[in-house]
């Protein structure tokens, strides 16, 4: 599996940030204050998170791991239902866990990617409406605020608010995440334009307080191809859903023409084909309109497409916006070692290759450090450099860390005889 063409050995430039990328929720356990945490205690969620990794607790040893494996900058978020766990009432033992998890980043060479918002809310601010309240810009702002103020010191990369496009999607299309709305087309706009102001108020802030700070959202980019692309319709489908599902949040972030972004932080993991279908709205956010077994390719456990080479065309896209990228996740839901490997492979050609074209490429965090809870898949979808076996949550690297701690030690690419895809 590779990006295209022949492949000869190349060297990443220096200080290209190299780690995984992580969500509270997903991994920290114990994430009582917050609406997922609410949902599934209530049972509308098929699983409940529980410790899920105990991360809260294990910390250490974690960041112990990502730097063994070469890794120099580690993607986290500040879990807001923890810092403010009733309105207006921060939790000055949360602020001190966070600032202590924050240094243990830095002990260990680790640059912090700190996200403000990954998908999580504070019960109270659900239950008082969501984003969809009158006060609830005031609200983030006021604990982005808050947090910048607390731990922004020793933080340079910060994402305001993750994949606004996929939180809009899940918690009011197909309604299987909180608020678990269905069908709400006209709230999932919404919502996705709010996410974009809540991203564009915590820009401000963050910028004014620390003028250093390098800020954007986390945006999942999927590479949208027509199926047949000799058929106009489903060119012009392809063209729709591209237009609705990246380019309207980059629109919804402009002010008065300018991007009010840092850098773009892409979330890449899979190819989607499309066909016309006449089904109205179902083709810019639905599933009714994707071909997903399209050509003889590799799938994973979540039916994603293994697709390389669709990354170096969202990176191509991307640079167009004129500022620099870092892939802020990326991965693959496996417990095929092989498989998993042929995917980092294809991704690190893939990065490469961008590179080489001159794109402004920062650095690669690979979703996910661990297997980890999933939302509403549980612990079914197994994306971790390392396995965690959820009985004793012990970590057990897979090929695929020492492969990608062999590329980040080294800072290179080797040329590997196409199908000799080994671990290092
Ligand atoms: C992304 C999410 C992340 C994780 C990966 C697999 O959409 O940002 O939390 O669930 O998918």
């Amino acid at each position: 599996m590779s990006a295209g063409g022949r492949f000869e050995e190349f060297r990443f430039p220096r200080g290209f940030l190299w780690g995984a990328a992580t969500a509270a929720h997903q991994i920290e356990g114990d994430n009582r204050a917050s609406d997922w945490w609410a949902a599934e205690e209530r049972g509308l969620l098929p699983h409940r998170s529980g410790r899920a990794c105990d991360h809260l607790r294990r910390y250490e040893e974690d960041f112990d791991l990502a730097r063994a494996f070469g890794h120099n900058a580690h993607r986290l978020s500040l879990e807001w239902s923890r810092l403010e766990p009733e309105p207006g009432r921060r939790d000055p033992a949360a602020f001190d866990h966070y600032a202590r998890v924050l240094d243990a980043l830095r002990e260990r060479g680790l640059e912090p990617v700190a996200t403000l918002h990954h998908f999580t809310s504070p019960r109270w601010f659900a239950e008082r409406g969501g984003w969809l309240a009158a006060d609830a810009l005031d609200r983030f702002a006021a604990h982005v605020e808050a947090v910048v103020d607390r731990l922004g010191p020793g933080i340079r990369w910060w994402i305001t608010v993750n994949e606004p496009t996929v939180l809009a999607k899940h918690g009011w299309v197909t309604g299987d995440w909180p608020p678990f709305r269905r069908g709400r087309w006209d709230l999932a706009l919404r919502i996705l334009h709010r996410l974009c102001a809540a991203h564009r108020r915590a820009y401000r802030r963050i910028r004014a307080l620390r003028p250093r700070a390098l800020v954007s959202f986390a945006h999942s980019i999927p590479w949208i191809e027509p199926c047949d692309p000799r058929r106009p319709l489903d060119r012009l489908a392809a063209r729709l859903r591209t237009r609705f599902l990246v380019d309207l949040a980059f629109d919804f972030v402009r002010e008065n023409g300018r991007l009010l972004l840092d850098y773009v932080a892409v979330n890449y993991y899979t190819r989607s084909v499309v066909r016309w279908r006449p089904r109205g709205r179902a083709l810019l956010f639905g599933a009714d309109c994707l071909e997903p077994h399209h050509g003889a390719r590799r799938f994973d456990d979540l039916g994603q497409e293994l697709c390389p080479e669709g990354l170096l065309a969202v990176l191509r896209r991307c640079a167009r916006l004129g500022l620099p990228i870092l892939i802020t996740e990326n991965g693959i839901a496996t417990t095929d070692d092989a498989l998993r490997l042929a995917h980092l492979r294809g991704h690190l050609e893939a990065l490469a290759r961008a590179l080489g074209e001159g794109i402004d490429l920062r650095g690669y965090l690979h979703w996910s450090l661990f297997d980890n809870f999933e939302w509403a898949k549980g612990t079914t979808a197994r994306f971790g450099l390392a396995e965690t076996d959820f009985a004793t949550l012990e970590r057990r690297p897979r090929p695929a860390m020492h492969m990608l701690a062999e590329v980040a030690r080294s800072g290179r690419l080797a040329p590997v005889a196409s199908g000799e895809v080994t671990a290092a």
